[in-house]
């Protein structure tokens, strides 16, 4: 059978097809059967293996038991709404409507998918910047946009402000930040943020963030880019409980916007999911009433655990970027002698059982060479797998 259209464009945009149109398989469904085919630490794919916090679990397991197991509100239960609402008064100073400005979603995914095909038409351009989680550039091509990127080169992946300036054009809708970012674990400073808001003021465009490591910034704290000024009316911001409350699998994000925009993410949005995750949503409520200290301490583990797996990856002889915030660390294969690293991670499991993915699966084909010795590894693990995964990797040098 012969399919075509919107599907073979997303799936073109999600690098799930081959030049010659069949369905290739991405490097991370790659890597993770490699990881389990050799016994391999799978440090490829971002999520923890430990629960969170009992209070949080606790209370899905007592919805269950009372009975809140249907469909939930379209916006999302109320408790959960209000939840969102305290949490960005509380932690940023960011006043919403429960009722009107904030929505429930199907995770961060499902927030992205819908404000994506709600805001944007065929012909106009979503702005991200580059490595990109692998998401935005589908929906943007399922949705007919035009995915256009500005770089974030090693080693501080920071945007140049003039190739920021010179990318944003009258037919940018999107501007697509992802702050704390994945794969690199940066974070925009504030005069970045500005330039965004100001550029995005020029243009006519609207900011859309990606904000769902919020909570997991270790060397200076998370700034919104709705709490700069002229910033809120324009900027769709959205997060999620799966990193914060290591509960990935829950999948319950959010949105918080002006109600105009909302209302407008929402008419989608009832036709991706309808809605999700009953007794998963007062439980994410409860988890972001949690008192500060919890968060703290969240930052706080992973922050060794990103010290532990960096200090690792140098002893094993890689050059590592520093993280500021979130799962993951890029670090450089070139200073082993490996200069591309899809080649070196597929042979990684085979010479020392760890896994890691290729920085070049998040970048646009025609920029992999820019890339191409980079390697995303995952932290977000135990302490003792991370112990025995450095163990691992220190043989790279004395093998
Ligand atoms: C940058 C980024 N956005 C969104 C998501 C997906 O979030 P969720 O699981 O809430 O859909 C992830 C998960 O890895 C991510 O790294």
């Amino acid at each position: 059978m012969n399919v075509s259209g919107s599907w073979q464009r997303a799936a073109r945009g999600a690098m799930l097809l081959g030049a010659d149109g069949a369905l290739s398989t991405t490097i991370f469904t790659e890597m993770s059967a490699l990881a389990a085919a050799t016994g391999s630490i799978n440090l490829g794919q971002g999520f923890p293996d430990e629960d969170g916090p009992d209070e949080v679990l606790d209370s899905a397991r007592q919805a269950i038991s009372d009975g809140i197991n249907q469909y939930p509100p379209g916006r999302g239960m109320p408790v959960l709404r209000e939840a969102i609402a305290a949490h960005q008064e509380r932690f940023y100073g960011l006043r919403y409507d429960p009722d009107r400005e904030v929505l429930v979603t199907a995770g961060a995914t499902e927030a992205l998918a819908a404000t994506i095909l709600a805001l944007t038409q065929s012909g106009d351009e979503v702005l991200t910047f580059e490595p990109f989680y692998d998401s935005y550039g589908a929906i943007a091509a399922l949705g007919g946009a035009t995915h256009t990127t500005v770089a974030l080169r090693w080693p501080d992946f920071q945007p140049d402000a003039d190739e920021l300036r010179a990318a944003v054009t009258d037919r940018t809708r999107l501007i697509l930040i992802n702050n704390p970012h994945n794969p690199t674990g940066a974070q925009f400073d504030a005069e970045t943020l500005a330039l965004i808001v100001e550029l995005a003021q020029q243009h006519g465009a609207l900011i859309v963030t990606d904000e769902v490591y919020e909570h997991l910034a270790f060397d200076r704290p998370h700034i919104p880019v709705a709490t700069l000024p002229g910033a809120a009316e324009r900027t769709i911001t959205i997060s999620s409980g799966g990193k914060t409350f290591s509960a990935t699998g829950w999948k319950i994000g959010w949105i918080t916007a002006a109600a105009e925009l909302i209302d407008a993410i929402l008419a989608v949005k009832q036709f991706l999911t309808f809605v999700n995750g009953a007794p998963f949503q007062p439980a994410i409520a409860v988890g972001l009433g949690l008192p500060d200290a919890f968060f703290a301490t969240a930052a706080a583990t992973l922050r060794d655990k990103r010290d532990l797996l960096m200090a690792g990856l140098r002893e094993a002889g890689f050059a590592v970027a520093r993280p500021s915030a979130g799962y993951f660390v890029i670090a450089d294969a070139a200073p082993l002698g490996y200069a591309d690293a899809a080649e070196f991670c597929r042979l990684l499991p085979g010479l020392i059982g760890v896994v890691g993915i290729p920085v070049s699966a998040f970048v646009l084909e025609e920029h992999r060479s820019e890339y191409s010795s980079l390697v995303r590894f995952a932290y977000c693990k135990r302490a003792t797998v991370l112990d025995d995964a450095v163990d691992r990797l220190s043989r790279l040098r004395s093998p």
